[in-house]
């Protein structure tokens, strides 16, 4: 795939000629490699806990206060200045939470994956809804030229730009004045390519009231006539990104691009407690990626259940880094080198797993199989000639039939996750978190946008009765 190109003269824009390249060869919302795990140990694994998520995020935002009430206090002495590098490595620590309340999976509450979601975006001068969907997208196409547009740093690499990065002061600005842009209403080209034209108003909106914020902040400190509040809100979102480097750089730098494997696009690396905590275990990034309905407190168990399938993890994060700076500098002489010392164990994609073939009654109507097959919180794909269906059991025990693919893309909903919603249950799909109403089919969570049909479940005789899809 990658053999015959030139990196020297590559676009990486996301509306660049790279994009259309990228859909000619098939690189464009493709199937991924996915290792085989047993349905029963996913539930397992996908199961959502408040307490965890919540008990975790109010530790941070406690450390997060403390350290800042301190630093106030000493400011503007010295010993201010220990302190404010805490702080803005706390601070640092929002996208974490900002990723993982994002993906919508570290609660099961969504209203508290929502509310810390905007709080974390506020923080860190990223609009909620364009960098959801630019997360949508990172997801879809990872590390597709062209299409991706969270690739940290384009081939040939620059050494020095990632040094710069670290600063905060290299992206940070360019950022903020994105935000300012869009709340003119300007809505810069990249955006426009992977936000939905009929989100652009909440874009502009949320860009809005991010500025509001940072002026109140600027108010007060032009009030007080000090720089401690832009020390304490904005300002750390600068001087704190190098937390945000620090971990991000170890997803993905120095690995392939343009493949459809995970394994060779995504790096796993060993990490003390205290990172895990501040970085919210998305150090397993290759098992992330590979399963995104797994939430960030469960990762270390997939990690053990399909760690024989994937390449030796990094041992600690100086491992990590050594291979990131010579890969970098074997890129900078050679945009076309490849990382040749990672071995990635030589397995098939699972196939979107069958869980029956149902049949056709002489009615013309479709026995989906006996009701007891379906465990209660699970959801199974059956098929019926060429049709292919996801049969959920909710909590309470109801039967629930919907399509099999998810109307957002080529994905079997079976392999998602039946979910509580607010309104009655709901499914998830698995590929980017999307979420369909079981009872009515209608989207309930993005990028969902299409409803999926759903099928009137007759369950009288102990078997699964539908009426057939029309054609
Ligand atoms: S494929 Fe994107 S939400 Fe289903």
């Amino acid at each position: 795939m990658t053999d015959t190109l030139d990196r020297t003269a590559r676009d990486y824009s996301v509306v660049g000629p790279e994009a259309q390249r990228a859909a000619e060869v098939g690189l464009v919302d493709a199937e991924w490699f996915r290792p085989h795990v047993d349905p029963d140990r996913m539930r397992e694994l996908t199961e959502r806990t408040n307490r965890r998520a919540i008990g975790d995020a109010v530790l941070w935002l406690a450390l997060l206060g403390v350290v800042g009430v301190a630093g106030a206090v000493a400011f503007p002495s010295f010993w201010s200045i220990p302190l404010f590098v805490v702080y803005g490595a706390l601070y640092g620590a929002a996208d974490a939470r900002w990723h993982e309340f994002g993906h919508g999976t570290a609660c099961s509450n969504e209203r508290v994956n929502d509310a810390m979601y905007q709080f974390a975006s506020l923080m860190l001068w990223r609009g909620p809804t364009l960098w959801r969907w630019s997360h949508f997208r990172h997801h879809s196409d990872t590390i597709i030229v062209g299409r991706d547009p969270e690739i940290q740093l384009a081939r040939p690499p620059s050494l020095f730009r990632l040094a710069q990065n670290y600063s905060g002061l290299r992206n940070q600005p360019g950022m903020f004045w994105r935000i300012i842009q869009h709340a003119f209403g300007k809505i810069d080209p990249v955006a426009v390519d992977f936000v939905p034209a009929n989100e652009h108003g909440k874009v502009v909106w949320e860009a809005r009231l991010s500025v509001a914020v940072h002026a109140v902040v600027v108010g007060l400190a032009i009030a007080t006539q000090s720089w401690l509040p832009i020390l304490l809100v904005g300002a750390p979102t600068i001087y704190g990104a190098w937390l945000v480097l620090f971990f991000g750089t170890t997803q993905h730098l120095g690995l392939q691009e343009d493949v459809l494997d995970h394994r060779a696009n995504s790096r796993t690396v060993y990490m003390n407690p205290v990172f895990r905590f501040l970085y919210l275990n998305m150090n397993y990034h290759v098992e992330h990626h590979i399963f995104p309905a797994v939430p960030y407190y469960r990762l270390p168990a997939l990690h053990a259940e399909i760690k024989h399938v994937l390449p030796e993890p990094s041992p600690n994060c100086l491992h990590a880094y050594r291979e990131i700076i010579g890969e970098l500098k074997r890129q900078r002489d050679d945009p076309n080198h490849e990382l040749e010392t990672r071995l990635i164990p030589d397995v098939p994609t699972a196939p979107a797993e069958v869980g029956s073939i149902g049949a056709v009654r002489p009615d013309g109507s479709f026995d989906l199989g006996p009701v007891a097959q379906i465990a209660v919180g699970s959801v199974t794909r059956v098929d019926v000639r060429d049709r292919t269906f996801a049969v959920a059991r909710t909590a309470d025990g109801t039967v629930c039939v919907v399509d099999g693919i998810c109307t957002h893309g080529q994905v079997h909903l079976a392999g998602g996750v039946v979910v509580d919603g607010v309104d009655g249950p709901q499914i998830e799909c698995p590929k980017h978190n999307g979420r369909f109403d079981l009872s009515t089919g209608a989207p309930c969570r993005k990028p969902v946008k299409e409803p999926i049909a759903v099928y009137a479940a007759d369950t009288a005789n102990g078997h699964i009765i539908i009426q057939p899809p029309e054609q």
